[in-house]
């Protein structure tokens, strides 16, 4: 398939034989089986959290900007018989986070999770930060949150089961270092958010989690690999475990840290 463009963004992997067995597999399934939209679903933590919510069955929306790496995602999930609805996605663009939720309406007609992971890092001191770096930083990580959440709200607040939102901040969110004021100020930003949207959608029936990750180990921000970081996989089965509760209670913020970081 040729590399999807912005003007036909839902990844046909296979022509309509993706769309078919997505199909197929939606009438086997329950009319209550869940649906999730994961931001920046392409790699790294948003890629382990959309491959394990397909294994406990939930229904999912990946969105990116990289198309072939959509493809490549909906090629591997159509080998595995899993449901996914694929969709090129820049999050900074509040038309295209409407989009996204109107095809996950469109394809499913529910929606109950939402996982806004898609977050960038530029690190530099303030006197050395160019205004593109400082708008892109803060347009992926903040603002993308109010376009989701805007547009998703309506849906969670319509259906008897609610909805959960979880927006995955950082330690970031609660400390400072040199050269990370873009994306301390990005990230404490998604924190306070969070927890506004909480205590406002609480009574409707939407749960809203930050979950706070420290170093995880995947090349984010041209980060080195290392066998200390937290595996993607740890963070996605927290992220399982958060919306997987459906007792009176809201868990509203997870802190994930390494076990053993290097001493200092
Ligand atoms: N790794 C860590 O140490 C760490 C620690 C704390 C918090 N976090 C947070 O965890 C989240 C995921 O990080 P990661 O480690 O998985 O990073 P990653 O491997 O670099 O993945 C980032 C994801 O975000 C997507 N993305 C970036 N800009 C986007 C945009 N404008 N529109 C749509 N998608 C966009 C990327 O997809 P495309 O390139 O396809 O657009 C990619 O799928 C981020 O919010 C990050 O701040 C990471």
């Amino acid at each position: 398939m040729a590399a999807s463009s912005l003007r036909d963004p839902f990844i046909p992997h296979g022509g309509l034989r993706l769309r078919r067995a997505c199909y197929n597999v939606n009438k086997q399934m329950s009319e209550e089986s869940r649906v999730a939209i994961i931001t920046g679903a392409t790699r790294g933590i948003g890629r382990a959290i959309a491959e394990l919510f397909a294994q406990g069955g939930i229904r999912v929306v990946a969105a990116g900007r990289d198309s072939r790496a959509l493809t490549e995602m909906a090629a591997q999930f159509e080998r595995q018989g899993k449901d996914l609805l694929a969709v090129q996605t820049d999050v900074r663009k509040r038309s295209e986070c409407e989009r996204l939720v109107a095809g996950a309406e469109d394809r499913f007609g529910r929606l109950d999770v939402l996982v806004n992971n898609a977050g960038i890092g530029r690190f530099a001191p303030v006197a050395e930060l160019e205004e593109s770096e400082i708008r892109d930083v803060i347009e992926t990580n903040l603002y993308s949150l109010f376009f989701m959440c805007r547009a998703a709200l309506p849906r969670m607040r319509s259906q008897a089961a609610g909805g959960h939102i979880v927006n995955i901040g950082s330690l970031a969110s609660k400390n400072t270092f040199k050269g990370g004021a873009a994306y301390c100020a990005s990230k404490f930003g998604l924190l306070a958010m969070s927890e506004c949207l909480m205590l406002e959608e609480r009574y409707n029936g939407i749960r809203v989690t930050a979950v706070l990750p420290g170093s995880v180990d995947t090349g984010f921000g041209g980060e080195s690999p290392a066998s200390w970081k937290v595996p993607a996989g740890d963070v996605a089965q927290i992220v399982w475990d958060v919306i997987s509760t459906n007792s009176g209670s809201l868990t509203s913020l997870v802190e994930v840290r390494p076990l053993q970081p290097p001493r200092k």
